[in-house]
C-alpha cells in the first residue's frame, strides 16, 4: 500500500473523530500491518553506494561527493545525534528524484519500493490549503509511527517549495538534534527535501563558470560560496513555501545540494542508459542524434538541456525503427 492510499485511511479516520490519539492506533496498526511484510534495510555498503553513483548519475559530481559522504557517515554510525536532513535544489531533469532512489537501493532491499521510504509530493498529498491543520496532524502521526516501528526510515518530499509554511513546520521538532517527539527518536531516520528552489542562482553561476572556460569539475560547495548563497536564496525566494518557515533560521538542513544543469554530453550517456534500458544495441550515434534533438539554453551559448535528463526515453523511442 502507498503512502497516498494510508493517508486517505488517515483522512477518513480524521471524518470520523478528529482525536490524536485514535490517529496514533490507526497508524500503529497499520505500520505493523506494512512491517509484517519484513525488515528489508540492507547491510550499509558504502563502496556499491560509491559505485551506483558512479555508474548511473551524469554530470553531479557535487552531489556524488555529498551524498556518498553525508550518507555514508550517518548509516555507520550507530548512534547518530540527529537525522540526516538534505535538501537537493536544480532545474528539471537533473536527477533529484533519481538520488533518492539511488539512496533507497543502497539502504532497502525493495529500493524505492520499500515501506520505510515514503514520498510526499505536495501538490499531489496535501493539495488543498484549507486542510492544512489536517494534513499537518496526519504526517505527524505518519512520521511518529513509522519511525517508532522503523529508526531507519526514510521520508522523501518533493516540490518541498510548492508545501505550505505551516506543514514545513510540522516537520521542524522531527528534524532537530536528539530530537524526541512522545518519546521517540528521530535521530535514525532520513530525510530529503526536492526542489526546483534555487534552481536558477546555480544555473547562473554553472553558467559564469562555463564562461570563464573553467572545467565543471572543478566548480564545488565552497566556489562562489555556493552552498551558503543557495540556503539564503531558498529561503528568501518570495515564490517558495521555504520562505516562512524556520528550518533555516534552526539550522536543521545538514546540506544544501546543487545539481547542475546537465550538458549535451550527459544527455547522451543518460540516452545510452536508455538503450540499455530498453534492450536496444547501444548505438554512439544515434545517442548523440537524441541527445541533440532536446532543447538546449541560454539562446545563444545552448549549453544546458531544459529538461535535463528528462522525457530521454519518449524521444528515443521516436528514433525506433
Ligand atoms: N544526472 C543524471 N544522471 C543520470 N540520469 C539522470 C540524471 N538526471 C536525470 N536523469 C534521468 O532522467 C530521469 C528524470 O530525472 P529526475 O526525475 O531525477 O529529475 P528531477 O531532478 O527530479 O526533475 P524535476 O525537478 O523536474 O522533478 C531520471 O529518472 C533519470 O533516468
Ligand atoms: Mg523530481
Amino acid at each position: 500500500m502507498k503512502a497516498r492510499e494510508l493517508f486517505m485511511v488517515l483522512l477518513l479516520a480524521t471524518n470520523i473523530t478528529s482525536s490524536v490519539a485514535f490517529l496514533d492506533v490507526i497508524v500503529a496498526l497499520i505500520s505493523r500491518i506494512l512491517h509484517q511484510e519484513g525488515d528489508d534495510l540492507l547491510q550499509f555498503n558504502p563502496i556499491r553506494l560509491k559505485d551506483d553513483l558512479s555508474k548511473s548519475l551524469y554530470g553531479q559530481h557535487i552531489v556524488s561527493e555529498v551524498v556518498l559522504k553525508s550518507v555514508t557517515s550517518f548509516m555507520t554510525d550507530k548512534n547518530p545525534n540527529k537525522p540526516l536532513v538534505l535538501s537537493f535544489h536544480g532545474t528539471a531533469g537533473t536527477g533529484k528524484n533519481h538520488v533518492s532512489k539511488i539512496i533507497a537501493k543502497n539502504l532497502y532491499k525493495n529500493g524505492e519500493k520499500s515501506t520505510h521510504f515514503h514520498m510526499f509530493i505536495s501538490q499531489y498529498h496535501f493539495p488543498h490549503k484549507e486542510y492544512v491543520n489536517i494534513y499537518s496532524a496526519l504526517l505527524k502521526q505518519w512520521i511518529r509511527g513509522n519511525v517508532s516501528s522503523f529508526p531507519r526510515s526514510m521520508f522523501i518530499f518533493d516540490e518541498m517549495d510548492k508545501m505550505p509554511p505551516q506543514l514545513i513546520n510540522t516537520l521542524k521538532p522531527f528534524l532537530d538534534y536528539n530530537s524526541q517527539v512522545d518519546g521517540v527518536s528521530f535521530n535514525k531516520a532520513m530525510f530529503i527535501f526536492l526542489s526546483n528552489a534555487g534552481g536558477s542562482l546555480i544555473v547562473d553561476t554553472a553558467l559564469e563558470f562555463w564562461k570563464k572556460g573553467n572545467d565543471r569539475n572543478d566548480l564545488w560547495m565552497n566556489s562562489n560560496d555556493l552552498e551558503n548563497k543557495l540556503a539564503l536564496h531558498v529561503f528568501n525566494d518570495e515564490t517558495s513555501g521555504f520562505l516562512y518557515s524556520s528550518i533555516l533560521d534552526h539550522h536543521l538542513v545538514d546540506h544544501y545540494v546543487p545539481f547542475l544543469p546537465l550538458e549535451l554530453k550527459h544527455v547522451r550517456q543518460c540516452v545510452k542508459a536508455e538503450m540499455v534500458h530498453l534492450n536496444i544495441t547501444v548505438d554512439e550515434d544515434l545517442a548523440d542524434k537524441v541527445a541533440r534533438d532536446m532543447v538546449f539554453y541560454p539562446e545563444k551559448e545552448k549549453v544546458f538541456a531544459v529538461k535535463g535528463c528528462k522525457s530521454v526515453r519518449q524521444k528515443l523511442v521516436l528514433y525506433q525503427e
